[in-house]
């Protein structure tokens, strides 16, 4: 292994986005084997590859098929690492995708050509926008007919608030399409439906008045792309990198996944383009990656990998320094030290215990449950990684346990999927009434099925007619138990025993703030890591 600083300068830590069916899956799939890590082309079909293994670890994805679980798959591409960061498409799982996107350096958008922007992507752009995370568009799908991509570029940049940069531009759409031009590099790359091959044929033309242009493409095909082109140069701007890496402009390609083609424009495209691992802030400082000590955070949680064990596996990214296996480091939140001797690496389907990682990497501790999501690691320094936040739901429901011979099986379900981050947990006394909310209705029939499945569980759901919980904290003390006297039946405590007030309506959220101004109400659960530290100090 190199230096500290050389191994940075290998890493790309990147998450691929899209609204589901837009292609998301079927481009991981080649981009994985464009990098080597899985053999089988295009013959895979891509709901087979969903249905099988690399993406998804959980049966119940196997079941509906769709993208339940992040994951992690690593490859190697001319020299550069790439860490791909897999997110779930539902939008019922968008918290689980938001958590990922934390831990990401960059990402690629999937946009369907004839479905343009949807309400997932325009939701998930927000997030990246508000990170400024750098943001490459692959406009998927050109073998079937679409949107006309100069309407597409202005829906992009309306819908999507960044300004855009066509870096290739296709050449005719669905049956007669002809492949892409190259803006850049001055070159065609020349369409065929071919869902096996890997090299794509790349053909160098001085510029576009080359003769050679109309014998490759017909002559009415080859005047558009004249026109197009001219028509760009115009309009856009030059591409410029410093833009991109603020997450100003994303340049956009375009292509079709399906039959691998314009994948390995954008793979090479990005290895030259997207930033190495960034730095990261915590409530201290900004940790930059060359820093030596270690540091990292925790943004997923998954238990029982294997069914047959009762793994739980804590997902770190680390933001500086080295990781080394069997050395100690510093659990933040609990104020306590672990080792780790089985630190893992994700190289597509294959787990394998690692030595050392890096900033950028992705390792998988195996954990007993000391870990919850948005945890700081480090070497023993007492800073935490902001913005990795739990965010107050919006559908809730009262577990019901429908069999009371195993509510022990259930207790310890119920606690262990919500450290996950599938779902909040929320205790009301008395009787200690479980509470959970969710993001998703989804999400109910996932912890439904993996309670009975994992934990051999069975409970059931009433609905509550709540509108949000929102965490409640204050200095003056005497307020603040008068307010939970109050409203005594809405108070519950979260997992950390932190109070929380459940409220029905917007109109009795607002009046209870009016109400109570030495009351803070807390819409995302970051205030935790004051009282964390408080408690470690
Ligand atoms: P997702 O992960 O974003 O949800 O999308 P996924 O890759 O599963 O793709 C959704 C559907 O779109 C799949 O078809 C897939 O084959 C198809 N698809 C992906 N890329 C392209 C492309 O470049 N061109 C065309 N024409 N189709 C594409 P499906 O019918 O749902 O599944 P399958 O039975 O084909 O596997």
């Amino acid at each position: 292994m190199g230096s500290l600083q050389e191994e940075i300068k290998k890493r790309k830590t990147f998450g691929i986005i899209s609204h589901p069916d837009a292609g998301k899956t079927t481009l991981t799939e080649k981009l994985l084997l464009f990098g080597g890590a899985i053999q089988t082309a295009g013959a895979v079909k891509s709901n087979k590859i969903k249905k099988t293994a690399t993406s998804d670890f959980m049966e119940i994805e196997r079941q509906r098929g769709i993208s339940v679980a992040t994951s992690v798959m690593a490859f190697n591409y001319k020299g550069t690492q790439i860490n791909l960061l897999d997110t779930p498409g539902h939008k019922d799982f968008a918290e689980d995708t938001y958590r990922t996107l934390t831990a990401v350096d960059s990402v690629i958008l999937v946009i369907d050509c004839a479905n343009g922007v949807e309400t997932q992507t325009e939701k998930l752009m927000e997030v990246c926008r508000m990170r400024n995370t750098p943001v490459i568009i692959f406009v998927n799908k050109m073998d079937r007919e679409g949107k006309d991509p100069f309407d597409l570029m202005d829906e992009l940049e309306q819908k999507l608030n960044i300004r855009v940069r066509p870096l290739t531009w296709p050449i005719s759409m669905g049956f007669s399409f002809k492949g892409v031009y190259n803006i850049y590099k001055k070159s065609l790359n020349l369409f065929s439906a071919n869902k096996t091959k890997i090299e794509e044929d790349v053909i160098t033309i001085n510029n576009l008045s080359d003769p050679q242009l109309e014998n490759l493409i017909e002559e009415r095909y080859a005047k558009k792309l004249k026109e197009d082109i001219e028509l760009i140069e115009g309009v856009y701007e030059p591409f410029k990198r410093e833009e991109y890496l603020k997450g100003q402009v994303a340049p956009v390609f375009f292509g079709s996944a399906l039959n691998n083609f314009g994948v390995q424009e954008l793979l090479e495209t990005f290895i030259e383009i997207a930033p190495l691992p960034q730095p990261r802030f915590t409530d201290e400082k900004e940790i930059q990656p060359e820093m030596p000590k270690l540091s990292g955070f925790i943004f997923k949680i998954h238990a029982n990998l294997d069914p047959r064990h009762r793994d739980r596996i804590a997902f770190l990214r680390i933001c500086s320094g080295k990781f080394e296996r069997n050395k100690f480091y510093h659990h933040v939140r609990l104020g306590k030290d672990f080792k780790f001797s089985n630190p893992t690496s994700f190289m597509a389907q294959d787990k394998s215990v690692i030595e050392e990682a890096y900033p950028g990497d992705v390792v998988g501790l195996y954990d007993t449950g000391n870990f919850k999501i948005g945890d700081t690691l480090t070497e023993g320094e007492k800073f935490m990684f902001k913005g990795i936040p739990n965010f107050s739901p919006e559908l809730f429901k009262e577990l019901i346990n429908t069999d009371p011979l195993k509510s022990k099986q259930l207790e310890k379900g119920i606690q262990q999927l919500t450290d996950e981050g599938v779902a909040q947990l929320f205790t009301i006394q008395p009787g200690n009434r479980k509470i959970i909310g969710t993001v998703g209705e989804l999400q109910f029939e996932v912890i439904k099925y993996r309670l009975e499945h994992e934990y051999g569980a069975s409970c059931d759901f009433r609905s509550m007619n709540l509108f949000k919980a929102c965490w409640i904290t204050s200095d003056n003390t005497l307020k603040l138990n008068e307010f939970c006297n109050r409203k005594a039946s809405y108070i519950a405590t979260d997992k950390d025993e932190n109070k929380v007030f459940l409220a029905e309506s917007p109109w009795l959220l607002s009046t209870a703030q009016e109400d109570y101004p030495d009351i803070t109400f807390h819409f995302t659960s970051e205030f935790k890591m004051e009282i964390a530290k408080q408690k470690n100090a």
